[in-house]
């Protein structure tokens, strides 16, 4: 067998000999074009490994038995994808050192091209879990070719991470048993924890302004009205109707045990996955405030080269296609470890490797 050579491996004639700038073929080639093509394929291949690690991580949670080991595996590759999102900014960063003026000599050869037809964007956008009909768009899907627009499709109609996610947190075993409803005794002591805070408040009522009171003593109302919704599985699916909610009742609550008792060690690998998948939905939100205000230094108020009305749709796709929002919403149902009710022991013993 013949010994690898670096190139070869790489395959670098064929990547480096992918960069043609299109103003480099007209009586006017400009010099600035190339980062901006470099940049984009930068992009391009990191979307790429982001979309090896997701499938496989979408393939590792779709079975009805997601080991430890896998779970550990799973919590490796979201690592990777978030670190991956971490450099997005700094790419941003190189872009910056393109000025509007020098973007403008060469921006009427893109058109009507853009990143809105990023076929790896959007299969990343569904693959971690963002619905079809829950984003912000403009008709994206209509700039891409009949082909991607295939490929977009036949990658939709496979399941992605929030689905597979849902399915395992709602089958998380701890929170009851024969003998015990982890939720009845969570409440309960909430519940104790706001009447303690009514009392107190009543005491010192003289202390406040009436206007303090009032305002004190509705935020102990609806905080006793939202724990007692939060069992609730027709309150709960009403808000997954109206769009306030994504996962299903069981996944929502379940998912709250498991911030609860992160710190028992069967908890610490499914703790570890939640807040990776938020901290990648901060990264992503955070890429498309910078893009959004890169592309308003390049554009001001012009169209984008893809045809949307440019900053104004990059704002609403900025604060509209969030993701695993349900997450961040479980910080709301939190509570000091004080007022947590005390695990029996039967599973405390599933929560822990030693014996107790
Ligand atoms: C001079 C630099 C850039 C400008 C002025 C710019 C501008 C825009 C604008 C105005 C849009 C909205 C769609 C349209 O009408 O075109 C857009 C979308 C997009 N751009 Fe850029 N962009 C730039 C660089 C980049 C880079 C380097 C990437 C990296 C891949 C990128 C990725 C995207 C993506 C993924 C979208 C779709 C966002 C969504 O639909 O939420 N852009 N861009």
């Amino acid at each position: 067998m013949p010994e690898t050579y670096y190139g070869d491996y790489l395959k670098l004639p064929k990547l480096l000999d992918s960069q043609t700038p299109l103003s480099f073929g007209s009586s006017s080639p400009q010099h600035d074009e190339m980062l901006f093509l470099v940049i984009h394929q930068s992009y391009e291949l990191w979307f790429k490994q982001i979309l090896f690690e997701l499938s496989s991580v979408i393939g590792l949670f779709n079975t009805d038995n997601v080991t430890e080991k896998n779970l550990y595996t799973c919590t490796r590759r979201l690592g990777r994808m978030l670190t991956i999102t971490e450099l997005f900014k700094d790419h941003i960063k190189v872009l910056n050192t393109l000025e509007p003026s020098e973007f403008l000599e060469f921006r009427d050869h893109l058109v009507p091209a853009s990143g809105f037809q990023s076929l790896q964007f959007r299969m990343i956008e569904h693959g971690l879990g963002l619905k079809h009909d829950a984003r912000y768009h403009e008709a994206f899907v209509g700039r891409l070719n009949q082909e991607d627009q295939k490929k977009l499709a036949n990658f939709e109609a496979q399941p992605n991470l929030f689905q597979v996610l849902d399915a395992w947190l709602a089958r998380m075993p701890f929170a009851e048993t024969q003998n015990y409803n982890f939720w009845d005794e969570y409440i309960k002591s909430v519940l104790t924890q706001t009447e303690k805070d009514q009392r107190t408040l009543n005491q010192n009522k003289d202390k406040f302004s009436k206007e303090l009171f009032k305002k004190e003593q509705a935020n102990i109302s609806q905080l006793q009205k939202s724990f007692t919704q939060l069992l609730d599985k027709k309150s709960h699916d009403s808000l997954v109707e109206s769009g306030q909610r994504q996962f299903g009742h069981k996944a929502f609550i379940n998912a709250l045990f498991i911030f609860l008792y992160k710190t028992e060690p069967h908890m610490n690998l499914p703790y570890e996955v939640l807040k990776t998948l938020v901290h990648i939905d901060e990264n992503l939100f955070l890429w498309r405030q910078n893009h959004r205000v890169m592309a308003q230094r390049m554009l001001g108020s012009r169209m984008g080269t893809g045809g949307s009305s440019g900053v104004d749709y990059l704002k609403k796709s900025t604060y509209e296609n969030r993701l695993f929002q349900d997450l961040y919403q479980l910080s709301g149902y939190l509570v000091p470890d004080k007022s947590k009710p005390k695990l029996p022991d039967e599973i405390l013993k599933q929560l822990n490797f030693q014996k107790l």
